[in-house]
């Protein structure tokens, strides 16, 4: 219990349970702090917005003394009078910088003409705004140079390369990721072969891995056929299954075709094979079996049939599958207003830096 009669001990008298309430000085460090505060809230409170204060106060002490002591309900703080920032000045928006702002894509944008620059005076949040027009600003730049500049010239530079890619991580996440992956690594799928989707990180292209190639199959789409059976319906079941036999070994290594389709691996064992391939397959697969891109064709689609890697899977049931009954795949179509072109640009750009891109081919020489 408190106990109000026993001074001169240090105490003020105050004991509860044992407990004694001291009557020591706090230590000087504690005070200095606490005067330092003190100084610091008082300066805080004069020089920013702060106290909130009643409208019909507010109007009486602006009149009284002719100044913007409060705006919006609190005080202005001394920053908007020595600062020469408009906003601390308290400008009014005008509709020509309102229109400006809408035209930069601010929809959400319900200030009046005549309102107050940002509300009032300084504040946080006006800072940030400020930095973020800024930024915006130099966005805007690098979009606008995004426009002009070809895919290469793009990624021959390094600042704007890197701005592309930034820019299309979220295009392709939305367009493509949900077919080729999120990184763009495709999709075999073993269970349902005809669901499967290329991969764009690989170097084996199936319609060229230039800039430009690339743009056109995201602007036009793709369409590769393969009949079934190749087209020859006389194929029969034994021979169908020979070329699955063959096809598994060119991928492997274990046969190995010249340009003239003359068999330089594989011996005999597969002579019957690579004869049925050269008349029904060489016609789009070509005769070396590397594919139409190998062989300067970009527009057919047609597996390189060499190298290991799978567009729809390689176990002898799936090429069986594949050379019986054919395969057909699109790549839908993203010009016509679905993309823009600067859209499309900085996709290719990001389709080509996935890893396999290439250089334009001299066709010619
Ligand atoms: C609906 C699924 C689907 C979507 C979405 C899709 N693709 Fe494709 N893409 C494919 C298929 C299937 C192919 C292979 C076409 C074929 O074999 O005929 C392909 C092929 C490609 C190729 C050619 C690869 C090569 O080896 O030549 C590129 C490049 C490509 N897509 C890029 C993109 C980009 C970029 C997007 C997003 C804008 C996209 N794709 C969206 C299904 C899709
Ligand atoms: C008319 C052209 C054409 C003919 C003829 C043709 N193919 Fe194809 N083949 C293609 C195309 C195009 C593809 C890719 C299909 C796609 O992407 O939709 C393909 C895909 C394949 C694949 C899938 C490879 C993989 O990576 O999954 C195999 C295997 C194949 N062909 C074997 C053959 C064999 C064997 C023959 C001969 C019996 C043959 N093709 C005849 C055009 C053809």
């Amino acid at each position: 219990m408190s106990d109000h009669n026993a001074p001169n001990d240090g105490s003020t008298g105050h004991e509860w349970d044992g407990i004694r309430e001291l009557t020591n000085k706090p230590p000087t460090w504690w005070a200095w702090g606490f005067y330092a505060g003190l100084t610091f809230v008082t300066c805080y409170y004069i020089i920013y917005p702060s106290t909130p204060m009643n409208n019909k106060v507010q109007e009486v002490v602006n009149g009284v003394t002719g100044m913007e002591v409060f705006v919006h309900g609190h005080t202005k703080g001394i920053m908007a009078l020595v600062n020469d920032n408009p906003y601390y000045q308290g400008e009014k928006w005008t509709q020509d910088e309102i229109n400006d702002l809408k035209a930069k894509g601010h929809d959400e944008l319900t200030i009046k003409a005549g309102d107050m620059k940002y509300l009032d005076g300084w504040t946080a949040i006006n800072e940030m705004r400020d930095d973020v027009a800024e930024i915006e600003a130099i966005r805007a730049d690098s979009m606008a140079r995004l426009e002009t500049m070809t895919a290469d010239e793009i990624i021959a530079d390094e600042q704007m390369r890197e701005f592309a890619l930034g820019r299309s991580r979220v295009l392709f996440g939305d367009n493509c990721a949900a077919c080729h992956g999120s990184g763009g690594q495709g999709n075999l799928n073993a269970a349902h072969p005809e669901n499967s989707f290329p991969n764009l990180t690989d170097d084996d292209w199936l319609f060229g891995g230039w800039t430009a190639k690339i743009i056109e199959t995201i602007t036009d789409g793709r369409e590769a056929a393969m009949p079934p059976k190749g087209g020859n319906e006389d194929l029969t079941s034994a021979d169908v299954d020979s070329l699955a036999k063959f096809v598994l070994a060119l991928s492997a290594g274990d046969a190995e075709l010249n340009a003239d389709g003359e068999l330089v691996k594989g011996g005999a064992s597969f002579a019957g094979a690579n004869d049925l391939f050269q008349e029904t397959c060489a016609g789009c697969h070509q005769a070396n079996a590397k594919g139409s891109n190998k062989n300067g064709d970009f527009d057919t689609g047609a597996v390189n049939l060499t190298d290991g890697i799978w567009r729809f899977g390689g176990s002898l049931a799936t090429v069986t599958q594949t050379i019986t009954n054919g395969r057909t795949a699109q790549m839908p179509t993203f010009g016509g207003g679905k993309l823009d072109a600067t859209s499309i640009k900085i996709l290719a750009v990001r389709v080509h830096e996935l890893g396999g891109g290439e250089k334009e081919p001299m066709l010619d020489e």
